[in-house]
């Protein structure tokens, strides 16, 4: 049996499988009834065998078998891996291909098997990667079709020390007829039981990623979405964990797909109680048709096994996403505090009233400043200009590389707002190729804020936005650009495409907007991109890949941004979440809340200002100073540390988090309380990740304690009769109200 590093275990008799490390086994064999994978278990480490052939369930069903007289011989009743459709299974399969005969019946069998050291691009998609070769390898194995030369590849990564596999699937047609691909997901499993409660992030515009958490019953439950972006409503994730399991308790199953267009994540329970879970590009409005020698390569599904309840799975999808979905500069990097116009300005602007915003910012200490929406064209409300990406002379008489000058000599960076896949019919673009939006020319179009959608499946429209792109990145300095996206797609047909190939769009469209990224960045490597659609409509690991950082939502009160903030980092690391303080009352909910409050919450992110920093008072401008040097000097820690959330807003009054350094000899913990409680029952907040025998000196009240009684009995927030004054005390206090406290170990 060869030994690979430990990483890959195969049986080459009985033709199983084992990926583990310290943290994980994955475990599956070859079925020998019908040659496909049958998948045996996913979870906690367990010591390796020569066999797991006593994980093989069987029960005789007289039901429908492949074999005559083989009641023992059903995909019905056996757990797969990539299960197709067409013969004993008829569940929802992982996949489906259309033969030229018009079937679409599928039967692949096991082939071969190869081991990759490190881990293989995904071309033209984003996907998570490894830094040097021994620290992760590759299972591919290959399936063949007995009646046709197609190939499937599933692909399963195994890092040296990460609790998680990947999975991707590439279909390759090796045959002489076209086929037509249905159904392309990136993984399923069957899990043996269906004792679980499915959590996933629901939202819309302005309150993203709330979570959500029912227990599975039996049929099929889905999160999808069919609107061109992974959108507000359901992100690209879901997990399935026991009933019992809690923040810091459980088994958790977390699947997170690496991409930003139309997905599906299903989970289907049987009758027999066997709980499928697929993940993938949503086969709703999709089918490709693959000639002779393509190939088609579906996006990456990471799968994180916790047993250490759903802050375990976000911890390792955090380190993760920082570390190897990132890219160079910005993995693992903290990120520069930005001051944006938009709230302070919206189109009304000119030179003279950035440069004053951007001066007042700099003397509070911000590093960056955004030049957002309105800057191009003739662009003075949200109904023209999108696609003419020249500068606005009026508002602007240097242009951008004037004004980025300017910015540049007070010692600020400079970032600028783009919509690159929209445009207003006003523009030059659209006159001269009004058949570069997507929509049947035939049919009446939808308006989505007065924008239509570019069609960014045709290699042509992404060329000329680049070279707009270009035309003022390199004549500006630009160090940060902010890529929003404001409207979904409708009406999907491009006049690109063929009829029989209009089911690619979707797909095609997401591969032109990842190619767009990818050759801005190659062109300008340093650039940091923040993406944007509407907030959060298209926050998911795909884009992360490229723009490390997203704005999380449109929606900048601090007490909403609560339940925004916590689900968004259920799998998205801090150092990901735009997070600004802004004006009161609050823009979106005219809610007045407190400067504390509101910084107090946007710390947990990448922290900046979206406000007239010229309105204020010379009081509110110290505290914003002061605000600005809390968070350069924190913000090591809150941008690379190990975060835990300690209590839930979709809970009650209360919402805590914290953020313990690597090496746990510090921490910063922030504790919100949205409505003031009369006559307050007493209040400890336990905390977690602490070294137990390490003594922390607590910032403010300068009290000592160790970690293991911080962990095991927690902060206390009554006024006792200690009198630790103001901070400790919530009496007298109003609604929306905030702690910012931070340890350090005593040397
Ligand atoms: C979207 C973004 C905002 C802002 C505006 C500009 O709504 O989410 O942050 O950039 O567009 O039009």
């Amino acid at each position: 049996m060869p030994d690979n590093k430990n990483l890959i275990y195969v049986n080459e008799d009985k033709l199983e499988f084992h990926l583990t490390n310290q943290e994980v086994s994955y475990i599956f064999r070859v079925f020998e009834k019908s040659k496909q994978p049958e998948h045996l278990y996913f979870g906690k480490s367990i010591q390796n065998r020569p066999s797991f052939d006593f994980l093989i369930e069987r029960e005789p069903r007289s039901s429908i078998n492949l074999n005559e007289k083989d009641y023992t011989s059903s995909l019905e009743h056996t757990k797969q891996e990539y299960p197709g459709f067409g013969t004993t299974d008829f569940r929802y399969p992982a996949f489906e291909l259309e033969y030229p005969e018009g079937d679409r019946i599928s039967n692949f069998a096991y082939d071969s098997y190869v081991i990759h050291e490190g881990k293989p691009k995904l071309e033209g998609l984003p996907a998570t990667y490894t830094d040097s070769a021994g620290e992760a390898q590759t299972l591919e194995v290959i399936l063949r079709d007995a009646h046709s030369n197609l190939l499937i590849s599933l692909f399963y990564s195994i890092f040296e020390t990460r609790s998680l596999i990947t999975r991707s699937v590439k279909f390759h047609n090796e045959g002489k007829e076209i086929v037509k691909l249905n159904h392309a997901m990136s993984m399923s499993i069957d899990f043996p039981d269906d004792d679980f409660d499915m959590i996933h992030l629901n939202g819309a515009w302005a309150r993203e990623n709330h979570v959500e958490r029912q227990p599975l019953f039996k049929g099929v439950q889905s999160i999808s979405s069919a609107r061109g972006a992974s959108s507000h409503m359901h992100n690209p994730f879901f997990a399935l964990v026991r009933p019992e399991t809690t923040e810091r308790q459980g088994d958790v199953y977390g699947f997170s797909l690496v991409y930003s267009g139309n997905h599906l994540g299903q989970v289907e329970v049987d009758t027999y109680n066997v709980t499928r879970a697929t993940m993938g590009i949503n086969p709703y409005q999709f089918q490709w048709k693959l000639k002779p020698d393509e190939a088609f390569q579906t996006p990456e599904v990471v799968m994180v096994y916790s047993a250490t309840g759903i802050n375990g799975m976000s911890q390792t999808y955090h380190d993760l996403y920082r570390n190897r979905l990132a890219r160079e500069p910005w993995k693992n990097q903290t990120r520069p505090i930005l001051i944006n116009n938009w709230e302070a300005t919206y189109f009304d602007f000119t030179e003279d009233k950035i440069m004053e915003i951007a001066e007042k910012a700099k003397e509070a200490g911000v590093e960056l400043f955004v030049l957002d929406d309105g800057w191009f064209g003739e662009r003075n409300d949200d109904s023209s200009s999108l696609g003419n990406w020249t500068e606005n002379k009026v508002k602007l008489p240097d242009g951008i590389a004037g004004l980025s000058d300017k910015i540049h000599k007070l010692g600020l960076k400079f970032g600028l707002w783009f919509e690159p896949e929209m445009i207003n019919k006003d523009t030059p673009l659209y006159q001269e190729h009004p058949e570069w939006v997507i929509r049947m020319p035939a049919k009446p179009i939808s308006y989505g804020r007065n924008q239509f959608v570019l069609d960014f499946s045709n290699p042509e429209v992404v060329d000329a936005l680049f070279n707009q792109m270009d035309a003022i990145l390199t004549h500006g300095k630009i160090d940060y650009i902010k890529w929003d996206m404001n409207r979904y797609i409708t009406e999907p047909f491009s006049t690109l495409l063929p009829h029989d190939r209009q089911g690619e769009l979707y797909h095609r469209y997401i591969l032109g907007v990842y190619s767009l990224y990818e050759r801005l960045l190659d062109r300008y490597p340093d650039l940091l991109i923040e993406s944007c659609a509407g907030g959060g409509g298209r926050f998911d690991p795909g884009l992360l890949y490229y723009a490390p950082q997203a704005w999380t939502s449109d929606d900048t009160d601090a007490v909403e941004r609560l339940k925004i903030q916590y689900g968004t980092s259920l799998v998205y690391p801090l150092s990901s979440l735009g997070s600004h303080v802004s004006a009161v009352p609050n823009h979106q909910m005219g809610r007045t809340t407190s400067l504390d409050m509101r910084s107090a919450v946007a710390y947990f992110g990448t922290f900046g200002y979206e406000l007239d920093v010229t309105k204020l008072s010379e009081d509110e401008m110290n505290q914003i100073k002061a605000q600005i040097s809390f968070f350069k000097d924190n913000r090591r820690l809150i941008h690379e540390g190990i975060f835990y959330r300690l209590k839930s807003p979709f809970e009650g009054n209360e919402t805590a988090w914290m953020v313990v350094s690597q090496d746990r000899k510090e921490a910063l913990i922030g504790f919100y309380q949205v409505l003031a409680q009369p006559n307050p029952s007493y209040s400890r907040l336990k905390l977690a990740g602490l070294e137990e025998d390490t003594l922390y000196t607590i910032d403010p009240d300068g009290e000592e304690r160790y970690g293991s009684d911080l962990n095991t009995i927690g902060l206390l927030f009554s006024e006792n009769e200690r009198q630790r004054g103001h901070f400790w005390s919530i009496n007298g206090k109003s609604d929306f109200h905030s702690w910012i406290v931070k340890l350090t170990a005593k040397e």
